[in-house]
């Protein structure tokens, strides 16, 4: 790609812009009658992720429907914990459903060997999308966070509270950490081989943080999440690639997330108490609208907006997304209304 051009790597870099790069957490999705279209083609969601060619489709739908700054790869941080052999399905109206979930430490032992050759699929789709997309737009690769991977794993499906996950690694404290450290060396080779395949900037999403109090999020997330980044950081394929860090309203105070060695952290929309003193010129930030404002008129989207983009307009490496994902009850005239309005600004 031409890096020269791209106003995402530029806020990642930590430059001040007069328009913030704009891109979104799940731009891809059901959200998009395109996307809907390709999903019926598939009853599992992992197989359609299994099929490189489609992946790249969706992931080329928001960037043609919107004209975003940043492409993402089209994958689940799943990928991994069926790697690993458990079996991932999703199942409509459910979500996600391990057929072996880890239920005790023996379980941990007898997790099959990693082989990051197992998602070659995912690799393929970062090619594809890679050699499909203008030179001016970089891709983002992305994994789970180890402790997010782990609590799925634990739970074998979506929950509200993790109540198995929390209790496991309350009464097998060893095990869990054997497990959160497999995980974090599967995610290092793991993104490596993204970046090798086209991937131009990596994202870790610690979707499940929230789960944690303060010293356990720091011995059960953050310490993994920062030896995965040193260690990118010090591979010669891996170490001049930006990382992104999203983490779930975590329970700890700014200098913890900066402590990650992230380059950019990525506000989570309650996170409005980040401290942006300490962060600039230290990590650019990414953020943090909240998606239910797109179910709201455009007068609303407007203003919320136009407050966060006062909020952020003299900070060195500014990005424009929301503070999660777009959910599939908004409509796309929004996400474009959304676009077009923190151009203009
Ligand atoms: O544009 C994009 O961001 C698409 C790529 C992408 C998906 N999932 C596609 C997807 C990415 C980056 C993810 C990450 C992901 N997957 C996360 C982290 C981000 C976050 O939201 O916190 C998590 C926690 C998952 C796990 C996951 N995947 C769940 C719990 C579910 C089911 C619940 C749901 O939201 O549907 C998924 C399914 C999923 N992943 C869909 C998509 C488009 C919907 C699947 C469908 O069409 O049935």
């Amino acid at each position: 790609m031409n890096n020269s051009d791209s106003l995402f790597l530029k806020a990642l870099n930590k430059e001040k812009l007069p328009t913030p790069p704009v891109w979104y957490m799940r731009q891809a999705g059901r959200y998009m009658p395109e996307y809907r279209k390709l999903r019926k083609n598939f009853k599992n969601f992992l197989d359609m992720c299994k099929n490189p060619e489609v992946c790249c489709e969706l992931a080329l739908q928001p960037i043609d429907a919107f004209n975003l700054d940043a492409s993402i790869l089209f994958s689940d941080i799943l990928t991994i914990p069926d790697a690993f052999g458990l079996g991932v399905n999703f199942i409509e109206n459910e979500g996600p459903v391990f057929a072996k979930p880890i239920n005790t430490p023996i379980d941990v032992s007898n997790l099959t060997h990693f082989n990051p050759s197992d998602l070659d699929y995912v690799y393929k789709a970062v090619t594809n999308i890679r050699n499909s997309l203008p030179e001016d737009i970089p891709l983002i690769g992305f994994c789970g966070s180890p402790w997010t991977l782990a609590a799925y794993s634990i739970e074998g499906r979506s929950s509200r509270d993790f109540a198995k996950t929390l209790n496991f690694i309350k009464t097998n404290n060893t095990v869990s950490h054997e497990l959160l450290s497999k995980y974090t060396d599967a995610c290092f080779l793991y993104l490596r081989k993204q970046v090798q395949s086209g991937a131009d900037v990596i994202q870790i999403f610690d979707s499940w943080a929230n789960l944690l109090k303060k010293n356990e999020l720091q011995t059960f997330s953050f310490d993994y999440i920062a030896s995965l980044i040193s260690a990118l950081k010090i591979d010669p394929v891996t170490k001049n690639v930006p990382v992104i860090l999203f983490a779930r309203d975590p329970a700890c105070d700014s200098k913890a997330l900066i402590a990650t060695g992230a380059d950019c952290i990525s506000l989570y929309w309650t996170m409005n108490n980040f401290d942006i003193h300490i962060s600039k010129n230290k990590v650019a930030l990414q953020g943090n609208l909240d998606p239910k404002i797109l179910l709201e008129d455009k007068e609303t989207i407007k203003r919320e907006t136009f407050k966060l983009l006062e909020k952020y307009k003299n900070y060195p490496g500014y990005i424009f997304n929301l503070g999660h994902g777009i959910t599939p009850d908004i409509a796309p005239d929004k996400v474009k209304y959304l676009t077009d309005i923190v151009r203009e600004y």
